[in-house]
């Protein structure tokens, strides 16, 4: 999930989309991110990711186990950055793949709008990670998020279910380093498919085309670090 980009840039790219926005189904909506977000409860437990967007980081083949871990950082990092990220995944040949290492930063403004990047770069490489749904888990609800590689600014052709009525464009982040990504977790590791389907739904309101987002199986995910094997509280630990 590590995208960099010049966060400058994108910003200045991001509110000319957005002044155009919503005036033709020809322009992507602008997506708007979770208010009031609780970034210590959001980082409190493991996601699993059960439907995502190919990208240089999400292959195709990365379709198992896929897996985030985060943590807050009791003193931020020499590039400043304040939470450590753990990804995770299982390639359908069987090998690995680990984005250990990598940091993440927020505007205390906005936390939902992370910014994700190797630790040893300086924030300005680094890419963004929005937080656009999220619901934690209780005894009646399930968890979810719904996480972008920033504002979907490229038109799906011949897909249009977007928006509140569903007569908005369907647009989609890249699928490269940069600005890419799109993201459906949960707290439980098998979700029901209605709250997958519920959250389908958001991304498609929100103006997310969901047919770029391809199927996560965790059945047989006995290995992951710092879930199967409690190495969690020491991954916690030595990250601090
Ligand atoms: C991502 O963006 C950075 C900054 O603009 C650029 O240096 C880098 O080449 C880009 N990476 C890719 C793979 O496009
Ligand atoms: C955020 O979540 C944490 C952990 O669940 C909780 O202790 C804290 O009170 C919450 N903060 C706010 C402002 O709700
Ligand atoms: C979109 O639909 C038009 C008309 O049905 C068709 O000609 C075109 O090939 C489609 N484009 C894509 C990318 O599927
Ligand atoms: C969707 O439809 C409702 C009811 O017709 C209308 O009030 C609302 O403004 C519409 N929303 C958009 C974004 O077009
Ligand atoms: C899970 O493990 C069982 C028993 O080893 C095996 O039969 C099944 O095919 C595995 N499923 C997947 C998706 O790997």
């Amino acid at each position: 999930m590590m995208k960099t980009t010049y966060a400058a840039l994108f910003l200045i790219s991001t509110s000319i989309t957005g002044s155009i926005a919503q005036s033709s189904p020809d322009t992507c909506l602008t997506v708007t991110t979770v208010d009031n977000f609780n970034l210590t409860q959001y980082a409190s437990a493991p996601w699993f990711v059960q439907q995502q967007a190919v990208n240089t980081y999400t292959p195709l083949d990365l379709n198992r186990c896929v897996t985030a871990q985060y943590s807050l950082k009791e003193h931020s990092n020499f590039w400043g950055y304040t939470i450590d990220v753990f990804n995770y995944g299982v390639k359908s040949d069987g090998g690995q793949s680990t984005g250990g290492d990598l940091c993440a930063d927020y505007n205390k403004d906005i936390p939902s709008q992370l910014k994700v990047a190797p630790c040893f770069l300086p924030k300005i490489f680094a890419g963004p990670y929005w937080i656009v749904a999220y619901q934690e888990e209780t005894d009646n609800n399930d968890g979810y998020a719904l996480v972008s590689g920033g504002q979907p600014r490229n038109l799906v052709p011949n897909e249009s279910t977007c928006g509140e009525n569903g007569t908005a464009a369907c647009c989609k982040t890249g699928d490269g380093v940069n600005n890419s990504g799109l993201w459906i977790l949960t707290r439980q590791p098998t979700p029901s498919n209605d709250i997958l389907q519920e959250v389908r739904t958001i991304a498609q309101q929100k103006g997310f085309s969901t047919s770029v987002l391809f199927d996560v199986d965790h059945t047989n995910c006995t290995d992951i670090p710092g879930i199967n094997d409690n190495t969690r509280t020491r991954f916690l630990r030595q990250q601090q």
